[in-house]
């Protein structure tokens, strides 16, 4: 009665993994350093899981070679886990992290591990706690093999979207937990836009709660069609028993994070790749912390110009067109970090594959992914989505709204910085020329920092404050 899948880490999302690999008739095994959570699991009194608070009664356990898989916090705690696990295991046994570990550290274990003669998988997760057992997506990375081993069991856990599984082998090395890390990067600059979208209905529009949720449920109904509106849509209808307002209106306005949009956009700024939606989307979840200084800052600046925004129909249609246009340009911008840190990174990616496992399960899966998946699988090697020309046909409609909905908040003091971004993003990306040789020559100037001149080989440099030069 050996198990033919371990899981170390019993929380919430471990234990709905097992559960949701045991309904799929495979007896797995489980492990927690914390004999509460070891025995909450034991009382599901489910045949297939066996959990144990000894680590080499779990591995003990496994049917070789050993698939293990941890769902531990990030960090130091998956090193000691896996030094554990080396005490125990065999050479040619699997390890899974499917924790969000920052792909550096993934890229050390990967190399380390397959020294020392173990198969290391690093996979990103998503879903939650609702997708770990009911059908998450899954990206994993790294070894090939272990993954070709792995894939029947992942393939049966994982969602299904027009009856293909969505998760799928990702790339070498840190590959899957890189992909996972874009994939919280779009999900941050997703749900920023989300709550400017409701700032923008709420202070510019005076639309009241129950109109608020109308808008999102009725986009879910159309091109718009997202998780993230979807829960959108129930927050915007949830209330306490016994209560009138909305729960959610209890909450304190400061945003948490546990850091993988801030990695997103580190890692993006090492590569030179520019996710200004992303960008912002954590710089304002640092300013929402900020309450005392906001609080002071109110008083100081208060309104100065209050919204006169007419015909809210009309209002509606254009934020609509605000918003598709917008959310495309956060795929987008994803999407075009995954493609630059390819070639960087020599991960082997395949973007229509990624699009094609987030069309279900994961945080970020949308209606527009199915364009996403097309337009990749039309051209493997499109430069960047803004290019593909059934997104540039619908990109182009929404320009009108775009630009309305950042004028009209910008004219009503609204911030829609996510907007706006978008919006920047999109004008710069579409002009031939920027204004960057200003910036060369002032670096020049001050710093004799050189530039390259039009038509001409070479970099130059010149003394500003002498025309003979
Ligand atoms: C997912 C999510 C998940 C992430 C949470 C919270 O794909 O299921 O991305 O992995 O941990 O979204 O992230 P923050 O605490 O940073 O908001």
């Amino acid at each position: 009665n050996q198990s033919s899948f371990g899981m170390i880490g019993l929380g919430t999302m471990g234990s709905n993994l097992l559960q949701n690999i045991a309904d799929h008739g495979y007896s797995c095994s489980g492990y927690d350093n914390d004999p509460k959570k070891v025995d909450t699991v034991n009382k599901l009194g489910n045949d297939n899981i066996h959990a144990f608070s000894d680590i080499k009664d779990f591995v003990q356990n496994l049917k070789s070679p050993k698939i293990v898989m941890m769902l531990v916090p990030a960090g130091k705690i998956v090193d000691s886990v896996i030094a554990e696990l080396l005490q125990v295991m065999d050479k040619g046994d699997i390890i899974i992290d499917g924790g969000n570990s920052h792909f550096t550290d993934t890229e050390k274990r990967f190399e380390d591990l397959e020294k020392k003669g173990y198969h290391f998988v690093g996979m990103g997760v998503s879903g939650g706690e609702e997708g770990a057992r009911k059908g998450p997506s899954m990206m994993p990375g790294g070894d090939k093999k272990a993954y070709e081993t792995i894939k029947p069991i992942l393939e049966k856990i994982a969602a299904h979207v027009n009856g293909a599984p969505t998760v799928a082998y990702m790339g070498e090395r840190s590959a899957g937990h890189f992909v996972k890390m874009v994939h919280n990067g779009i999900e941050y600059a997703l749900m920023q836009l989300i709550s400017e979208t409701y700032e923008f209905m709420k202070s510019g529009l005076q639309m009241d709660d129950k109109e608020i949720h109308d808008v999102f449920k009725k986009w879910n109904e159309g091109r718009l069609k997202s998780y993230l509106i979807e829960i959108t849509r129930d927050i915007f209808a949830y209330k306490k028993k016994g209560e009138d307002h909305l729960f959610f209106n209890d909450i304190k306005d400061e945003a948490k994070a546990k850091g993988t949009g801030k990695w997103t956009s580190q890692a993006a700024m090492d590569l030179a790749v520019p996710v200004p939606m992303i960008d912002i989307a954590v710089s304002m979840r640092d300013l929402s912390k900020y309450k005392e200084l906001r609080t002071e800052a109110s008083k100081l600046y208060p309104d100065a110009t209050k919204s006169d925004l007419k015909d809210k129909t009309e209002s509606i249609e254009k934020l609509e067109q605000a918003f598709y246009f917008s959310m495309v340009s956060a795929y987008a911008q994803g999407m075009h970090l995954l493609d630059q840190a390819n070639v960087e990174f020599k991960y082997n990616l395949n973007l229509d594959v990624i699009a094609k496992i987030w069309r279900g399960g994961c945080i970020i899966r949308s209606e527009f992914l199915e364009d996403i998946y097309a337009a990749y699988k039309n051209n493997p090697k499109l430069a960047h989505l803004f290019l593909d020309d059934s997104i540039h046909k619908s990109l182009v409609k929404s320009i009108p709204g775009i630009r309305n909905v950042v004028s009209e908040a910008v004219l009503s003091g609204i911030a829609v910085p996510t907007y706006s971004v978008a919006l920047s993003y999109f004008d710069n990306v579409r002009s031939e020329e920027m204004p960057a040789n200003l910036i060369q020559a002032q670096r020049d100037f001050f710093g004799s920092h050189t530039y390259e001149l039009k038509g001409k080989e070479g970099v130059f440099h010149t003394d500003w404050e002498d025309p003979n030069h």
